[in-house]
């Protein structure tokens, strides 16, 4: 008699051929949606499955596959109303990557590649620090939200440095405009000091320099942001970057946080514009501490600081008012809550002369920095700027 019965050898090997073939299907399919910047892919496959990694790790994971090239070079061509100047620094197109992504200089190459104008390194401190225990990073879906108390774990001066010396020796390297954003060790008694140290060694190698000084996660640190502190610490940065050979001078930026009173704006913006603490540039804002009613899910109480959707109103009022109080004097990088080219397009309006990404990228991908730059490309156009300078501020009444 004929027996239809499969041996259990057999068996075993057929299903291992249908899990190959499947698998290299899903492969190959994956690829090929990673390849076209596929949006749909990354948003209903790629990135849930991203995040049902805890957040640290998924975020470990994005910065080790940007450091091993993982993501293709975007096809999009930044149209010609995204090229912008500020500061004599050029850039393709407006948008570039928050600080805190690429905290230890591993990823910028590749941040270049997947479209991004500019990226911003760090925070970095001078001496190496693991940063707050975990966890420390929580995610907020409802919200497309962030809370972190990352506590700038940074490799310290020394290893970030000579990552970007490599980098800047590189081909592709030296045509990617780069700020260093400048943190202080935990247990550090002289921020001053520390901050001198971080212009003095990497103005070799940055487009520009972030005083940051509105970071949550670091006791004392936003007291900086106070008047008389304020103005001890930019006179002394102003003064140490003054007194290097012109070729290394950089343009300095300070970094603060959405939660000053009206009081403190009003001061942040005499001392930054003040002859001996004259500054050249603004970054409004960092996360904040405080707590909107909207927020949902089990981690809304987590401490630390606030970023993504919730946070873009109280970033735009900060820019807005920073933009008035200085007269637009000097230019404001704005970030906070964008996820949309019309998110990027109100930074502009409000006062912001280039624009940064962090939480929405965590959440979406490389394919959100094309979506952006084509949206705001069309806000632009639709509003009859040619542009990207044409429309700074100009959503602001004075
Ligand atoms: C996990 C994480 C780490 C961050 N680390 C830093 C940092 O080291 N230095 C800094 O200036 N800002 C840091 N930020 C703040 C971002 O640069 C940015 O100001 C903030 O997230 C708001 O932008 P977003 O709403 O687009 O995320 C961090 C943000 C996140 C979410």
């Amino acid at each position: 008699m004929c027996s239809t019965a499969v041996s259990p050898a057999r068996l075993i090997g057929k299903i291992g051929s249908l899990v190959m073939v499947t698998g290299g299907g899903f492969g190959a399919f994956s690829a090929i949606s990673i390849y076209n910047e596929d949006e749909k892919f990354y948003d209903n496959i790629f990135m849930p499955l991203v995040q049902r990694l805890d957040p640290e790790t998924s975020h470990n994971f994005a910065v080790f596959a940007c450091k091993y090239k993982l993501f293709p070079k975007s096809k999009f061509q930044d149209p010609e109303s995204l090229n912008t100047k500020v500061l004599n620094l050029s850039f393709d197109n407006p948008i570039g990557i928050a600080a805190g992504f690429d905290k230890q200089a591993e990823a910028a190459q590749s941040l270049r590649n997947i479209g991004f104008g500019f990226v911003e390194i760090g925070s970095v401190t001078p001496l190496p620090q693991s940063g707050q225990k975990k966890p420390r990073l929580f995610r907020l879906s409802e919200n497309e939200a962030l809370i972190n108390r990352m506590g700038f774990n940074s490799d310290g001066h020394e290893v970030v440095l000579q990552r970007l010396v490599s980098l800047r020796q590189s081909e592709n390297g030296k045509n990617l405009t780069l700020g260093v954003n400048l943190g202080k060790n935990k247990t550090s008694e002289d921020a001053v000091t520390d901050y001198c140290k971080g212009i003095e060694l990497f103005s070799d190698v940055a487009d520009y320099l972030v005083v940051n000084i509105s970071s949550p996660n670091t006791a004392g640190l936003r007291d900086l942001q106070e008047e008389k502190q304020l103005k001890n610490l930019l006179s002394t940065l102003v003064r140490v970057r003054n007194n290097l050979p012109p070729e290394r001078r950089k343009p300095l930026f300070v970094k603060i946080s959405p939660d000053l009173s009206v009081e403190q704006r009003k001061q942040i913006a005499d001392v930054v514009l003040d002859k001996l603490c004259k500054v050249d540039g603004l970054i409004c804002s960092n996360t904040t501490t405080a707590r909107p009613s909207e927020l949902e899910g089990p981690h809304t109480q987590e401490a630390g600081g606030l970023s993504g959707r919730p946070l873009k109103n109280p970033s735009n009022e900060l820019i807005s008012d920073m933009y008035k109080l200085t007269q637009g004097a000097i230019p404001i990088i704005g970030v906070g809550g964008v996820s949309s080219g019309l998110d990027a397009y109100n930074k502009i309006l409000s006062g912001a002369s280039l624009v940064q990404i962090y939480t929405t990228f965590a959440f979406h991908g490389p394919p959100r920095v094309t979506r952006i730059k084509r949206e705001l490309d069309e806000h632009l156009r639709m509003n009859g700027w040619s542009s990207v300078s044409d429309a700074v501020g100009k959503g602001v009444t004075r």
